[in-house]
């Protein structure tokens, strides 16, 4: 398979996945539940599960036993994505080619649609934990689990000094500090979520750990370049809604030209982080180059 049937191929099974855990549209809350399926299945791209999965499958071939933190970690984006678009936050009215939660339902709605995926990912980690005996096993999720809650806590974090820094001027380091708590903290906890549970050494989960910070920031980089220059049509969700809303992003930092410089360095470290891993990393690294060069 080349890297963009791999893509499609991982994409499936965790879209296959998601859908074991839509819930019932027939009760009272039927309208809840049908919000928060809206925006989980709107389409995106399932980067952070593929990394959860792909990083996993670098140790071991049974990937389904990654799948709860995959599926668990997708929910968590779509609550984050839903929280961001709304009136309060960033007021976006289009994500995913489709109208945002909010503006579909109401404000109220997508609040609660947040939340109960927010809580339906803990939800299916600890459905997952419950029906683990085997110490070993147990021992790796307790610690994911752990990491998982912080890694919520800094996105979170990252959110709210994104919001706070809206229309005022910010040091390159506070910037940074954006982020790689907004964005980059989900995008490390998936690589060291599949590292762990595949039983990586010490040293192989510092070196992925390396890799994932980087791409993190260069995944918020693009993001902020994708903003900028990007096609609406294509993306699915506005461009120039950063600089209307004056937001601090690599491009109001450091320009259009400059932001792909330091994009394109980290993404070249990154890749070099990789090296140890041999030609099994392949599917790492072309996720490194398309992280860089996607158009969505
Ligand atoms: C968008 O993330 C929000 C950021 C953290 C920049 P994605 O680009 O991964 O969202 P999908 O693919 O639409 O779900
Ligand atoms: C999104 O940041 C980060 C999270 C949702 C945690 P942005 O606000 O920059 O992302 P988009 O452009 O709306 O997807
Ligand atoms: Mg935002
Ligand atoms: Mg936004």
């Amino acid at each position: 398979m080349n890297f963009k049937e791999e893509l499609k191929h991982y994409q499936e099974i965790v879209n296959k996945e998601l859908e074991k855990h839509l819930r019932d549209k027939k009760c009272l809350e039927g309208i809840l539940n049908e919000s928060m399926e809206y925006s989980l299945m709107a389409g995106g791209k399932r980067l952070r599960p593929i990394l959860v999965i792909s990083t996993y499958s670098l140790f071991k071939k049974d990937i389904e036993k990654c799948f709860s933190f995959a599926v668990a970690i997708e929910m968590i984006h779509n609550f984050s994505l839903i929280h961001d678009d709304l009136p309060g936050i960033d007021n976006d009215d289009f994500r995913h080619g489709k109208l945002t939660n909010h503006k579909k339902f109401n404000e109220a709605t997508a609040i609660l649609a947040g939340d109960g995926l927010l809580n339906n990912a803990y939800i299916v980690i600890s459905n997952d934990i419950k029906q683990t005996s085997d110490s070993k096993e147990l021992e790796k999720k307790l610690q994911v689990f752990n990491e998982f809650t912080l890694a919520v806590d800094r996105m979170i974090a990252g959110e709210y000094v994104d919001t706070e820094y809206e229309g005022k001027k910010i040091s390159a380091e506070d910037l940074q500090y954006i982020h790689e708590n907004k964005t980059g903290a989900l995008l490390k906890l998936c690589v060291r979520m599949g590292a762990i549970l595949a039983g990586a050494n010490r040293e192989e989960l510092n070196i992925l750990t390396s890799y994932a910070e980087k791409i993190g920031l260069a995944f918020q980089i693009k993001d902020d370049i994708l903003s900028e220059e990007g096609d609406e049509k294509i993306l699915g969700k506005p461009v120039g809604n950063d600089k209307e809303q004056e937001k601090c992003t690599y491009v109001s930092e450091y320009g259009l030209e400059k932001s792909k410089e330091i994009l394109e360095k980290i993404t070249k470290e990154a890749i070099e982080k990789l090296e140890i891993f041999g030609d099994k990393a392949e599917f790492l690294r072309d996720l490194a180059l398309y992280i860089e060069n996607r158009n969505k």
